[in-house]
């Protein structure tokens, strides 16, 4: 099933576009995010986990604001992180931080806005867990809970770069030395994360077997597991693997189960929509150069890959070579064919560009940054940000 095709209507999209003045321009369309929460809402209900929205992957606020309702809570990486989520989920939900840079300086302000920390590192753990069981928000009430995040030493992301399992791995404890630690002090939880876009929940179902295997003893004295993100949902079958291996845990051990998508929930929503501002031919090649960048769709630079084109059609008679304005030789998206000739001010709308690239997009250049748009379910398209000269030169 081509769940992507079932959700977003590209016509919609088009139409969209039409109302936006000035591009480039994201635009996230709310009800293609609203599926993706009702599948996960639908994955709760079948299985009792706990959902979190990993806010990395897209931390504007009018979505945060769309999504805090349809989770339980926000997973984070960073104190401003902890801060936005604690300040949109309020009371209403609970937030997760790991990350491998908790700095002494910023702890105290970060126990201010996370309910769960899962430390890095053992020398973390060592370093942090006694001051923080300690009342450290000065309410009287609320510890913190505390966790540890397991490096599951189980590979399944091809390119090194983005294998949190890869060979001298900085992200969690190998779980093989954790194999003959007997007890953790003040740790009521495991956390891992071992994947990136992935549509198989049986190499999930790989990795808490091997956890169960290895740390079975220890995950009898705790109150819960964290599986992470870096899955999609978008399809039945895997839904109902997920739910299986969710249902097993809280039946063997009694735990809490967390998961934190980031790209799952806003990737195919996202979209970028762009303008052609100039056209020529390159050495026979038809070049056309759009009012964005491969800085706006940093993802696309860094993986070498190709993005998606509302538009583009195989089979079309036109093709170009399509370019970003910056004055870097390879700011290049590729070459695409069009059923319809272009033309400056032709609009050229990106997909699935939801994930991960406005949170890196960047100003080289001096090309000022995308505004952010939502398309509401009604059609309304609102506009949520928009960056003028004064944010690029308060920048520098
Ligand atoms: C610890 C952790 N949890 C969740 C996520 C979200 O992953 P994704 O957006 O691929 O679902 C990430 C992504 O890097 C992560 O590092």
């Amino acid at each position: 099933m081509n769940y992507f095709s079932k959700i977003i209507d590209p016509e919609r999209i088009l139409i969209a576009s039409d109302k936006i003045s000035q591009t480039p321009a994201f635009v996230y369309d709310e009800s293609a995010i609203i599926e993706k929460l009702a599948t996960l809402s639908k994955v709760k209900k079948n299985s009792s986990c706990q959902i979190l929205y990993s806010i990395k992957a897209a931390p504007m606020t009018g979505l945060l604001e769309m999504i805090a309702s349809h989770v339980d809570g926000f997973s984070v990486s960073s104190l401003f992180e902890s801060q936005i989520a604690k300040e949109i989920i309020g009371d209403s939900g609970t937030v997760h931080l790991t990350t491998p840079g908790l700095r002494e300086d910023e702890i105290g302000s970060v126990v201010k806005y996370v309910d769960y920390i899962s430390f890095n590192s053992l020398s973390q753990w060592q370093y942090y867990q006694g001051p923080l069981q300690k009342d450290v928000r000065g309410d009287g009430n609320r510890k913190l809970n505390c966790g540890l995040r397991i490096n599951p030493e189980i590979s399944f992301v091809k390119d090194e770069r983005y294998d949190p399992c890869r060979k001298y791995s900085k992200l969690g404890v190998p779980i093989s030395e954790l194999e003959n630690i007997k007890h953790l002090d003040n740790i009521q939880g495991l956390h891992l994360h071992n994947n990136c876009e992935s549509s198989d929940y049986t190499e999930l179902k790989q990795t808490v077997d091997h956890v169960c295997l290895l740390l079975g003893a220890t995950l009898e004295g705790m109150q819960w597991i964290n599986l992470g993100g870096g899955y999609f949902i978008d399809d039945e079958k895997q839904q109902y693997i997920l739910e299986q291996i969710i249902k097993d845990l809280k039946d063997t051990y009694a735990l809490d189960v967390f998961i934190e998508p980031g790209k799952g929930v806003v990737g195919s929503a996202g979209f970028l929509v762009s303008s052609v501002v100039d056209m020529f031919e390159s050495g026979g090649k038809q070049i056309a150069i759009l009012d964005t960048t491969v800085n706006h769709l940093p993802e696309v630079f860094e993986y070498q890959y190709k993005p998606e084109i509302v538009q583009e059609n195989p089979e079309g008679n036109y093709e170009y070579r399509l370019a970003g304005c910056s004055c870097l030789s390879g700011d290049i998206f590729g070459d695409y064919r069009f059923e319809q000739v272009l033309s400056i001010g032709s609009r050229v709308i990106f997909k699935n560009v939801g994930a991960y690239m406005f949170v890196k997009a960047n100003t080289f250049n001096g090309i000022n940054l995308p505004a952010v748009n939502i398309l509401k379910s009604d059609e309304e398209l609102v506009l949520e940000k928009e960056f003028l000269y004064a944010d690029y030169r308060g920048k520098y």
